[in-house]
């Protein structure tokens, strides 16, 4: 049984329990011990209490070296964390070691960005009456970051909280899915292992209701959340004064222009669409072509799609493993199943078998469809021809999600333009819409969300200008 740790102290004896469930097979692979009230509070109590006690003095080099220490430490037991993802998750082990390599990434680009946290000076003789005055601005950091974090890369999406939150100076309390709570556990135990002060990370362990406290708690001072727009959008209604941070979802664009090259295009956006289950906020998800190579591409991407290697997770040859539950597998063929009875083709796939759904392209959808509108997070795609530019820049908009989008041409003319019009946090020529560096800045416009991840990014986001005047003459 494990259960959540605050100020280094463990807390796993509760009646109030929840198994994890290995997706692929439904063994139950660890217990977890809810946090009750009074635990919770503890928490919360303990986390403001260490950004003021501990935290907030602690000096950037000492931050730099902690993040440093886990990222050296957590190479070192890279195979342990990768097998609690296949475990919790369902997650193949080659993309479970990928999720690895970037969470140690992750911890090296925070504990540089711990040493570049500057400020600036005002020019205060800008204004009248401001000659012989100083103005200086010191980023500051803004106290309990809350840290509520998906299923889908339990490690690294963590991280991208926890480590930008850690660099800047706050203290942290770290809510993980309940369904992947055992790489969020060993990852707190290896920030202790690797010297960071009690109650600078607390875990609590919990379902939505804790996120929810945390949303509302007076002691918390910013919510950094990635998962469903619903419970975005609560979290932003909720919160009051708090700063939020919201990664939420997309149904993101990836367009082929006639000068692409077809089988490259293909093989990326079988990767794009398929990897993890499509269970991946910036998956392909609509894939609008050129109508002079809409039928060539289709034939490919049928082909090469039927290539994947199905099954079991644990076995290093499998690129498609389980959904996360049976629920969320019989949701997703539920869609394709309504878009089937509206004349949408179901090309490939479409099958389910318990949590395993093939990956599945839909062909003669509409724009009204769930899987064309919705976030389908799910391994299914829909490939759609276009006449114009124009025009697929109206379809690729047509959307309430703006997070990512691909676009596959050589014109660098036509890319540049295309880049400036979508209605995106961010645009990859000649990469898939799923393809993410942890440097760069991670968002959405619209309704995908708020603010934006990328280490240097989450820093920004997690301090606050603080400014000192002097006034230096009578
Ligand atoms: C996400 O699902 O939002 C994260 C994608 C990634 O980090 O690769």
């Amino acid at each position: 049984m494990i259960g959540s740790i605050i100020n280094g102290q463990e807390f796993n004896n509760s009646d109030n329990t929840i198994d994890v469930i290995n997706p692929y097979n439904g063994e139950v692979v660890s217990e977890i011990a809810l946090a009750s009230d009074i635990e919770f509070e503890k928490g919360v109590t303990n986390s403001y209490d260490t950004f003021h006690n501990t935290m907030k003095d602690m000096p950037a080099h000492e931050r730099s070296d902690i993040l440093r220490k886990t990222a050296d430490l957590m190479e070192e037991n890279a195979e342990e964390f990768a097998w609690a993802i296949v475990k919790e998750a369902g997650k193949p082990i080659h993309f479970s070691r990928g999720e690895v390599q970037r969470s140690v990434q992750v911890l090296r680009f925070a504990s540089e960005e711990a040493k570049h946290i500057t400020g600036e000076v005002v020019p205060m003789d800008a204004a009248i009456d401001g000659d012989g005055r100083l103005g200086l601005v010191k980023q500051v950091p803004l106290g309990v970051v809350a840290a509520i974090t998906p299923f889908n890369f339990p490690l690294n999406l963590s991280l991208h909280k926890i480590a930008p939150a850690i660099a800047a100076g706050n203290t942290v309390i770290f809510k993980p899915a309940e369904k992947t709570p055992i790489s969020a556990y060993q990852l707190v135990k290896l920030f202790q292992e690797a010297g960071l002060p009690d109650g600078v990370l607390n875990l609590v362990m919990g379902t939505g209701e804790i996120g929810e406290a945390l949303v509302t708690h007076d002691k918390v001072h910013k919510i950094s959340f990635t998962g469903s727009l619903p419970v975005g959008r609560s979290i932003q209604e909720s919160a009051g004064f708090k700063k939020v941070t919201l990664e939420l979802g997309s149904n993101s664009p990836n367009i082929l222009f006639n000068d692409a090259n077809i089988n490259e295009a293909a093989k990326q956006l079988v990767k794009g669409a398929f990897s993890f289950s499509g269970q991946v906020c910036i998956s392909a998800q609509r894939v609008y072509v050129q109508q002079d190579i809409y039928e060539p591409f289709l034939k490919e991407y049928i082909k090469q799609t039927n290539e994947l290697t199905i099954g079991d997770p644990t076995d290093e040859s499998t690129d498609i493993g389980p959904m996360i539950s049976e629920e969320e597998a019989k949701r997703a063929k539920q869609w394709i199943d309504d878009a089937a009875e509206h004349g949408a083709n179901v090309e490939t796939g479409g099958e389910r078998d318990g949590t395993i759904l093939k990956p599945t392209i839909m062909t003669n959808v509409e724009s009204n469809m769930k899987i064309i509108a919705d976030e389908v997070f799910a391994p299914i795609v829909s490939v759609i021809p276009f006449d114009t530019e124009e025009d697929v820049i109206a379809y690729s908009n047509d959307s309430i999600y703006g997070l990512q989008a691909g676009v596959f041409t050589k014109d660098i003319d036509r890319a540049m333009r295309v880049a400036d019009q979508l209605e995106m946090g961010g645009v990859w020529i000649n990469e898939i819409s799923t393809y993410r560096q942890d440097n760069h800045p991670y968002g959405g416009v619209k309704q995908s969300g708020v603010g934006r991840e990328g280490v240097k990014y989450a820093v920004e986001d997690m301090t606050e200008p603080k400014f000192i005047g002097f006034k230096l003459k009578d």
